[in-house]
């Protein structure tokens, strides 16, 4: 049987009917496939797992999934709302899953590219948010690409989401291309 190919996992959303952070997250998904890489994508609701528990023996069917998606992945995309200026729970305790990774021979995202993506509601929390996300994705040894997204959800706001601004457009294709560069490099 042939290896399965590598795929890129993008994780993120909210809850929320609509959210911008799953539309702008599975818009970068869709660029990295259109540069020839499969991917993945657990997001919005699919999120809704258990408070990570240290320690614990059983994991939820859910949270197992996500945490062999995240073994098996070649990269990752992560794409957070802004909450109170950080990224939201939702994303975090999806994250802290990766400390399932840790005995692994090749432990959390060890020399993965991980992209990031912050949406929030004005330009403030995006900046604190971004920064999060990247510091995260350093602490689990991945490799975040050198352009991280911050997108102002005012700017997405008008009706339903059917095409991005250009500068918002431009950047998620950089971010794509930085993804898949990484991935050739290793
Ligand atoms: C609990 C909560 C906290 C929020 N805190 C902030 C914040 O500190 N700064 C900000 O700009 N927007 C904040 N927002 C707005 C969200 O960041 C913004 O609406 C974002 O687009 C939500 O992501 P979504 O569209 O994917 O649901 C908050 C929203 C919620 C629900």
């Amino acid at each position: 049987m042939s290896p399965s190919p590598p795929y890129i996992l993008g994780i993120g959303g909210t809850t929320r009917v609509g959210s911008s952070s799953e539309f702008v997250l599975r818009s970068a998904l869709a660029r990295i496939e259109d540069l020839g890489v499969a991917t993945r994508c657990v997001a919005g609701p699919d999120l809704v797992l258990p408070i990570y528990e240290a320690g614990a023996a059983d994991r939820s069917q859910a949270a197992a999934a996500l945490v062999a998606l995240m073994r098996d992945s070649a990269g990752v995309v992560i794409a957070s709302p802004g909450y109170h200026g950080t990224i939201s729970g939702l994303v975090k305790n999806a994250l802290d899953y990766a400390e399932d990774l840790a005995g692994d021979p090749s432990p959390y995202l060890s020399g993965k590219p991980v992209g990031c993506i912050a949406c929030a509601y004005g330009w403030q929390a995006t900046g604190s948010t971004l920064a999060t996300l990247r510091t995260v994705a350093h602490a689990l040894r991945g490799w975040p690409t050198p352009l991280g997204i911050a997108v102002n959800s005012l700017a997405l706001a008008s009706g339903p989401h059917s095409s991005l601004p250009p500068e918002i457009d431009a950047s998620l294709n950089i971010l794509a291309g930085q993804m898949v560069e990484r991935l050739v490099l290793c």
